[in-house]
């Protein structure tokens, strides 16, 4: 994006991150789940935030769907409006895990080159990749809010997965399967997330 805002200056706060961090007792991060439409993102979201919270740590869900009610209500599904969906979404994320919040974004960012600009927002180690990857086939049966249905006959243009891509991440951090037959519950799934967070020293 082209930079508008001039003539700012950076303004210090004498509460840094580090007293948040002491204070919650956590580290700041954004878990970033992406998967086409219907893959259990945002059942993968609340699963984990209710396993984080019942361990005492602070989480905040941005959720493409929901803050598509709102901050971002003015965008489309058109290839810009979704980078400047993601861009959002990254940059709040930021905001978040500066406040010492391990913030979970779920949302389908189809798009490596974007998904990639709000990894380099964040410090090293402190955006976590977690790709739920369920085939296109599976999400399509899933279907749960008909919206396949409607892609399928022409009634949605440019639906993630029919008629616009979704490129899956190269090296993420996780890659949670979901393969037909043996279904991994989403608690399940939220225990490998945490595991991760666990060893990585993110709940100290
Ligand atoms: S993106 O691509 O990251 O900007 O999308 P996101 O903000 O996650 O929004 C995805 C939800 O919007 C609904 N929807 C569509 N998805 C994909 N393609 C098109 N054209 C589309 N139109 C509407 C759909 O309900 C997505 O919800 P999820 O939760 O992913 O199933």
């Amino acid at each position: 994006t082209v930079r508008k805002s001039t003539n700012i200056v950076w303004h210090k706060s004498s509460v840094e991150k580090f007293d948040r961090q002491e204070l919650l007792q956590q580290k700041g991060c954004v878990i970033w789940i992406t998967g086409l439409s219907g893959s259990g993102k945002s059942t993968l979201a609340c699963a984990l935030s209710q396993g984080l919270h019942l361990r005492g740590k602070l989480t905040y869900i941005l959720d493409g769907d929901n803050v598509r009610h709102g901050l971002n209500s003015d965008l489309s599904f058109k290839v810009e409006d979704r980078a400047e969906n993601i861009r959002r979404i990254g940059e709040v994320a930021k905001l978040f895990a500066d406040a010492g919040i391990i913030c979970i974004a779920s949302l389908i960012s189809p798009y490596r080159k974007d998904r990639d600009a709000c990894r380099a927002l964040l410090p090293e180690g402190d955006f976590i990749e977690v790709f739920l990857d369920v085939p296109l086939q599976v999400c399509e049966a899933r279907d749960p809010k008909g919206l396949y249905k409607l892609a399928r006959c022409g009634k949605i243009k440019g639906f993630t997965g029919i008629d616009d891509p979704y490129e899956p991440p190269l090296n993420c951090e996780i890659v949670l399967q979901q393969k037909g037959g043996d279904l991994v519950s989403p608690s399940n799934m939220a225990e490998t997330v945490i595991s991760y967070l666990e060893e990585k020293g993110y709940l100290q």
